[in-house]
């Protein structure tokens, strides 16, 4: 077991109770934008002050002081090259980057885009056992650009941190990934996601800053933003990102950090199983299918690849380690794989000193696979869950 203090990872102010708090007042946001000056994007989106973002209008936030980072630290990547760039923008000072589709009125619902219900989710995972206290988790993931057959489907690669159960109702979630997903982004883009639910995917929730909950700090990062340069098959460049989600043991807001910057967090107040430790943490694949003509789609997931053909043409989670109780990272605890389908599956698990890493995707319909992990009653409660995951209204 390797201890590295947490210090030596996160700059130093990121463990301080930050001086400069602000109050905010609720109320009709004041729709304050300004024009920004995109660094390496050509997104679409509006820089609103601080206190007027999504966030604020969640009755649990009524009276939430914003936990403000200082500025002008940054954290040295861990990760040599090769870093993708998620989408990045300049706002002006307490001010917020907010994608035009969510920024144009978080309250009211616009144009709806769904994920129809019925539709299948499929998984390639793995994740921790139930017996561990979690306090958060860092991994890099390379990044690339998979086939979605249709336009109501999705594919993603991403963590999830949880707490709860399905079955008692309580299951709350913080995810982040990248994911390609037409019905909310109008296009097939790799793009940085983040997700919360606190009651099982039913009524609380939500993606990006669509849905209020996640208190952004960042005046650059843009949540739904497109990430690039991407991994190629046989390249030997593979373009990653490097995430961290920690919860901060003085406030108890769940941070969020994307490569060396610090994104925001989800306060405390947004959960009830997740308020004090997660239970459970997963990392891998998950794609939906429609079975357009009565058969599984060609949607892809990661790279497209089955994970045996390892590093340079499958995609990967790489230096995955947890947050335990002392607020340390640590190496994984014992880890369990889980692929629901012959389309796609998992493999090469691999833990030691140095790190844990593993292989996974697929090529979809028409190339099966025969190594199908089978799966344990428990993860498989867990997967019929994570199944109802999508009510979106972007
Ligand atoms: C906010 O503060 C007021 C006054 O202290 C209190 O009555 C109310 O319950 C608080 N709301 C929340 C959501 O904590
Ligand atoms: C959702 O999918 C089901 C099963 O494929 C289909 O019967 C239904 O018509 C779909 N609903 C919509 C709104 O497309
Ligand atoms: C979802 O929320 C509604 C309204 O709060 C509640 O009536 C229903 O029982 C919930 N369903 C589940 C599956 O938790
Ligand atoms: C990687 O993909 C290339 C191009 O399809 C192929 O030639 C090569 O054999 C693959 N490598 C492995 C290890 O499967």
């Amino acid at each position: 077991m390797i201890h590295i203090p947490f210090f030596i990872l996160l700059p130093p102010w990121f463990l301080v109770r930050p001086s400069s708090s602000l109050s905010h007042s609720v109320g009709e946001p004041k729709r304050s934008l300004y024009s920004a000056s995109t660094m390496a994007s050509d997104e679409s989106h509006y820089c609103i002050g601080i206190h007027d973002q999504p966030a604020f209008s969640h009755p649990l936030l009524k009276n939430h002081t914003i936990q403000k980072s200082l500025t002008g630290t940054r954290a040295k990547s861990e990760w040599p090259t090769y870093e993708a760039h998620v989408s990045k923008v300049k706002c002006p000072v307490d001010t917020i980057p907010v994608q035009i589709v969510t920024a144009l009125d978080h309250r009211a619902k616009p144009q709806t885009g769904t994920i129809n219900r019925s539709y299948q989710h499929e998984y390639a995972t793995v994740a921790t056992d139930r017996l561990e206290k979690l306090y958060g988790t860092i991994a890099t993931i390379n990044v690339w650009e998979p086939v979605v057959e249709n336009s109501g489907e999705l594919s993603l690669a991403q963590m999830w941190i949880t707490s709860g159960d399905c079955e008692t109702k309580d299951l709350n979630t913080i995810e982040v990934g990248w994911q390609v997903c037409e019905v909310f982004y109008k296009d097939n883009k790799p793009r940085l996601f983040i997700y919360w639910t606190s009651d099982t995917y039913n009524t609380t929730g939500g993606y990006n800053l669509h849905d209020p909950g996640f208190v952004q700090t960042s005046s650059e990062v843009v949540l739904g933003g497109a990430i690039s340069p991407l991994s190629s098959i046989g390249g030997r460049r593979q373009f990653e990102i490097t995430i961290l989600v920690w919860k901060d043991p003085r406030s108890g807001n769940w941070w969020l950090r994307v490569g060396t910057d610090l994104a925001g967090y989800w306060p405390r107040e947004l959960f009830t199983t997740l308020g004090d430790h997660a239970g459970k943490i997963d990392w891998g694949g998950e794609i939906i299918d429609s079975e357009s003509f009565g058969r599984h789609t060609k949607t892809q997931m990661g790279s497209g690849r089955f994970p045996q053909e390892g590093f340079g043409n499958a995609s990967y989670f790489r230096n995955i380690q947890v947050v335990d109780h002392t607020c340390n990272f640590q190496p994984t605890p014992e880890l369990f794989t889980h692929a629901d389908t012959p389309y796609y599956d998992i493999k090469n698990l691999h833990r030691d000193e140095l790190g844990t890493h593993f292989f996974f995707g697929g090529p979809g319909f028409g190339h099966r696979h025969s190594g199908v992990v089978s799966l344990s009653l428990s993860q498989f409660f867990l997967y019929l869950c994570f199944s109802f995951f999508i009510i979106i209204i972007i």
